[in-house]
Order: C-alpha cells, then sequence, then structure tokens
C-alpha cells in the first residue's frame, strides 16, 4: 500500500466488485455489511430503515437491536452495546439507496474512525446504494418481463382459444349450410332418393364419418340401403338388402316417421378414435329432415291418388251422361224431328197457317239438336275415345272462334287419362283464347319428349289471365297434378298468354 489513498481505492473497488456480484436486494446488502466490517475491522455493521434492519454483522442471528440502531442512525446516539466488546462508539452514514437507509458500524476501542475511514465508509455506502439501486432496477425490469412473458402466454391462448371458436363456427357455419341444404330440398319437393343422398352426405360432414349409410327398415328385420355415402370405396349399393346382423355401426340415429320406425341412419368412421360425443345429436337433425321429407312424400302420393280419384270419378260421370244424352235424349229428338218432318209433308195443301206453325217448331228443334251434340262433345267427345288426340284436336281447331295454328306430333295412341286431360287443356286454352283474350292467332303444339306428353297453347291476345277468377284454369291444373303432371301459365299483360303442360306418359 503505496499511501493511504490508494490503499482505500483499492479497498473501495474490492468492496464494489464483491457487493455488485449479488444478484439480490438482500444478499447484497448482507455482502456490503461484511465487507465493510472486514475492511474497517469493526464489531458490527448494520443498514437499519425505518427502524428496521435491512442487514447486519456482529449480532446473533435475530438479535440486532433495532431500536438502539434506530437511534444512531437518527443521530440521536453515538454509540452501540456491542456483543462481547461493551459499548463502542458508532458511526452513521445515510445511503441514498434504498430511500432512508443508513449504514451504520461500530468498533471497539476509544479511538474513533480516521478521515480516511470515513472517506472509505461513504464510498462503501454509496456503492452500497448504487448496487442495491441497481439491481432493483434489474428486478423490476425482471417483473416487468415476467409480466410481459405471462401476457404472451395469455394472449397466445387468447389466440389459441379465438382460433379454436373460429373454426368451432366454421364448423357450425359448415353444418348449417348441410342442413339447410337438405331442408332446401325437402321444402321443394325433390325425389326422396336425391333427400336421402344429402342427408348422407351431410351427417358424413357432421359426424366426420367416413362411411354412411340410410336404411329402410322392412318388415322381416331386414333393411333396404336407401343412400350410402362411401366416397373411398363405393362399394354400398342403393337398393340392396342388407341383413340386421350385418349391421355393426358407430353411431345409428332412427328414422321415425309419423311415429313409426321407418329406418335408420348409421355412420362409421376407419380412423382408430371413436366419432364425436355429440355426433349423434347432429345426425339426428339430419334424419328429422329426411323423415319430413318421407311423410311429405307420402302426404304428396295420397294427395296425387285422391286427385286421380276425383278427376276420374268425374269422367265417369262425364262419359254417362253424354252416353245418355247420346243415346236416349238425342234419339228421341231425332225420332220427334223425323216424326215432325212426316207431319209436316201430310199437311193438306189447305191448312197453310199449321205449315207455318210447324215450321220454327222444327228449326226450334234443329238447333237443339245442334246445341245437345255441342254438350256432348264438350263433355268427352267422341272422336277422342275413337281417333285419338290428333283427330280430337284437330276437331277441336276447326270449330274454334280464332285462327289456330296446329303442329301435333304425337302417337295415334297415348294412355286415357292422358289424351282426356291434353284434349280438354287445348279445349280450355282455346276456349278462354276467344272469350278473354281477344286474339287474333293462337298456336298449338303438341309433341312427345323423353317420356312425356308436353301440350303447349299460346295466343296473342290480351294476356292478365288469372286462375283466381275462374274455375278452368284451376280445374285444368287439378287435373294435370292428379296425373303428376305440371302447368305453367304465363300471362303478362298485354303480351298474350302461354300455357305449357308437360303429363308423363308413365303413370297413364
Ligand atoms: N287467354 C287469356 N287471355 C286473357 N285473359 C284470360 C285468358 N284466359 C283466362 N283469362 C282470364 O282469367 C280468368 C280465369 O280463367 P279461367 O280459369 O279459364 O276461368 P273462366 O274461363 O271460367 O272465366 C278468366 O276469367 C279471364 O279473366
Ligand atoms: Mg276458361
Amino acid at each position: 500500500m503505496a499511501h493511504p489513498g490508494a490503499w482505500s481505492t483499492q479497498q473501495l473497488a474490492e468492496f464494489l466488485a464483491a457487493v455488485s456480484s449479488f444478484d439480490g436486494e438482500a444478499s447484497a446488502a448482507l455482502g456490503a455489511v461484511e465487507r465493510a466490517a472486514e475492511a474497517l475491522d469493526a464489531e458490527v455493521v448494520a443498514i437499519v430503515r425505518g427502524g428496521h434492519v435491512v442487514a447486519s454483522v456482529g449480532y446473533p442471528a435475530g438479535g440486532a437491536p433495532a431500536a438502539d440502531l434506530e437511534a444512531v442512525a437518527r443521530g440521536v446516539s453515538h454509540q452501540l452495546a456491542v456483543p462481547g466488546a461493551g459499548v463502542c462508539p458508532a458511526t452513521a452514514v445515510p445511503l441514498e439507496y434504498p430511500p432512508g437507509a443508513t449504514l451504520i458500524l461500530a468498533r471497539s476501542g476509544s479511538e474513533r474512525l480516521g478521515p480516511e475511514e470515513i472517506s472509505l465508509l461513504h464510498g462503501m455506502a454509496r456503492a452500497t446504494s448504487l448496487t442495491m439501486g441497481m439491481l432493483r432496477l434489474l428486478d423490476d425490469e425482471r417483473s416487468l418481463r415476467a409480466k410481459a412473458d405471462r401476457q404472451a402466454i395469455e394472449v397466445g391462448r387468447l389466440l389459441a382459444r379465438l382460433t379454436e371458436r373460429q373454426s368451432k363456427l366454421e364448423w357450425l357455419a359448415n353444418e348449417q349450410a348441410a342442413l339447410r341444404r337438405v331442408a332446401t330440398l325437402v321444402a321443394s319437393g325433390v325425389p326422396d332418393e336425391q333427400v336421402f343422398a344429402a342427408v348422407a352426405e351431410g351427417v358424413s360432414r357432421v359426424a366426420s364419418a367416413d362411411i354412411v349409410q340410410m336404411l329402410r327398415y322392412e318388415p322381416d328385420g331386414s333393411a333396404v340401403r336407401v343412400a350410402a355415402w362411401d366416397p373411398q370405396s363405393q362399394r354400398l349399393q342403393i337398393g340392396a338388402r342388407v341383413p340386421a346382423s350385418e349391421l355393426a355401426l358407430q353411431i345409428a340415429a332412427p328414422v321415425v316417421v309419423e311415429g313409426r320406425l321407418w329406418g335408420v341412419v348409421a355412420a362409421v368412421s376407419t380412423r382408430p378414435e371413436p366419432l364425436a360425443a355429440d355426433a349423434e345429436q347432429r345426425v339426428a337433425d339430419f334424419t328429422e329432415l329426411a323423415a319430413t321429407a318421407i311423410s311429405n312424400a307420402h302426404a304428396r302420393a295420397e294427395l296425387a291418388a285422391s286427385r286421380r280419384r276425383v278427376v276420374t270419378a268425374a269422367d265417369d260421370v262425364r262419359r254417362r251422361i253424354e252416353r245418355d244424352l247420346y243415346d236416349g235424349t238425342q234419339q228421341r229428338l231425332v225420332t220427334l224431328a223425323l216424326k215432325l218432318r212426316v207431319a209436316h209433308d201430310t199437311v193438306p195443301d189447305d191448312l197453310p197457317e199449321l205449315r207455318d206453325q210447324l215450321a220454327p217448331i222444327e228449326e226450334e228443334l234443329a238447333s237443339l239438336l245442334d246445341e245437345i251434340g255441342e254438350i256432348s262433345r264438350g263433355l268427352h267427345p267422341a272422336i277422342l275415345s275413337k281417333g285419338g288426340l290428333g283427330p280430337a284436336i284437330r276437331a277441336l281447331a276447326g270449330r274454334a272462334a280464332v285462327p289456330v295454328a296446329l303442329d301435333v306430333a304425337v302417337p295415334e295412341r297415348l294412355p286415357e287419362s292422358v289424351e282426356v286431360a291434353a284434349y280438354y287443356a287445348v279445349s280450355e286454352a282455346l276456349a278462354n283464347a276467344s272469350e278473354h283474350a281477344n286474339a287474333s292467332a293462337v298456336e298449338v303444339h303438341l309433341e312427345v319428349v323423353l317420356g312425356n306428353l308436353l301440350v303447349h297453347v299460346r295466343d296473342d291476345g290480351a294476356g292478365g289471365a288469372d286462375p283466381g277468377r275462374g274455375a278452368g284454369i284451376v280445374g285444368l291444373r287439378d287435373r294435370v297434378e292428379a296425373l303428376a303432371g305440371t302447368m305453367v301459365l304465363t300471362s303478362p299483360l298485354g303480351e298474350g298468354t302461354s300455357m305449357l303442360i308437360e303429363l308423363p306418359l308413365g303413370r297413364g
């Protein structure tokens, strides 16, 4: 040691190096008091703050006299009772950090600290303040960073949850779309097979199943496959019979139609993991739609059958009236007309008044016969039964009050109910064209296309036909639909009227 100043600078440097190597405030404080005691050969060194001992050396563990130390810190006292050394002079140096803390040193012997020692103690106090302040900053930063990390984790978790929600939402939207598709098919009354196929596909989606089949139970306990979703192997045949014993199913939702167990929708996953727990409920939504479609189809079929019965019964009645008119009334009137002619011819020449009276009666009778002929033709034209649709339509066109352009290309005979419906359709359309349309021309077109008879009648009249205002078009539609046909009426005001009818030949 060259001189005391260099000596204390060296010591201060060592002190700073030692104290700053601690990584916590408490351990740094303890290190600081230990090093200070060593450097200045003191019995006691302590740091106090607000009546609380932050760190101390020279007292038994937990035995530092806080009140005495505080008194020295506040300058009230300048000595301390030191264990094993009696009362010793004490020196206090305030610390900048922690705020309000004081470094206290007590050394035995009467000798007070020299100026070099005092300045070393001050240097140590500054080094301690610096270190502890820095550690606090580091600590704060560490906890801030930990907090930031925690927040990052939390944000990550939130993001994950959001993503999960989103995919759940997409999943739900998907399910919704599949359900809507099936519901739309049900509502539009497409054939059951189309609904069933959509159900099978929809179920595969919502249940994440690889194979889905829809089976209708037969009375013998077996089942018939009515729809299948099996894109990988495509081995499930529609219409095939499935013995009950063969049905090893992962989930199965019953199809209940009007309270009766109609069939089942079965979904299978070929992957090892089981299907989702709520898959069954999801599948149930689809099977409900399928059941609705089935019961709608029943209702439609029953309605069509009952319409067919009504139309057929009405046709029978018309035919009977026509026969009665033709065989009975008309024949009698013809006989009467003949008798009248004979009477007319045998009236003596000297009774001209009588002859004059008979003449109008004869005319009346002739027009009555015409009228009855007209009526019976309208009821059930004999020409339709005898010659088929072509000649009957030509006869209609010939009698029409409006010029008719005919384009009839149909087989000689078609199913009777189809011929009758087509005949009434053309007859009604021609009557409307002359009664309501004020048309100058009508086109009539008949043709068989893909197993359907197409009947198209178009006039160039006023348009604005409204089935609600009469009975003709409504009755016609009933008749057409009873035969599972369709009718499209287009009649914009001022643009004429078009009536397009399609009648399937299969069910005639
Ligand atoms: N070709 C047509 N052109 C213009 N209006 C028509 C035509 N056909 C029908 N209409 C209108 O639609 C109504 C309904 O027709 P319809 O059902 O045949 O009953 P009806 O002929 O017994 O009045 C008619 O009363 C008429 O006002
Ligand atoms: Mg009419």
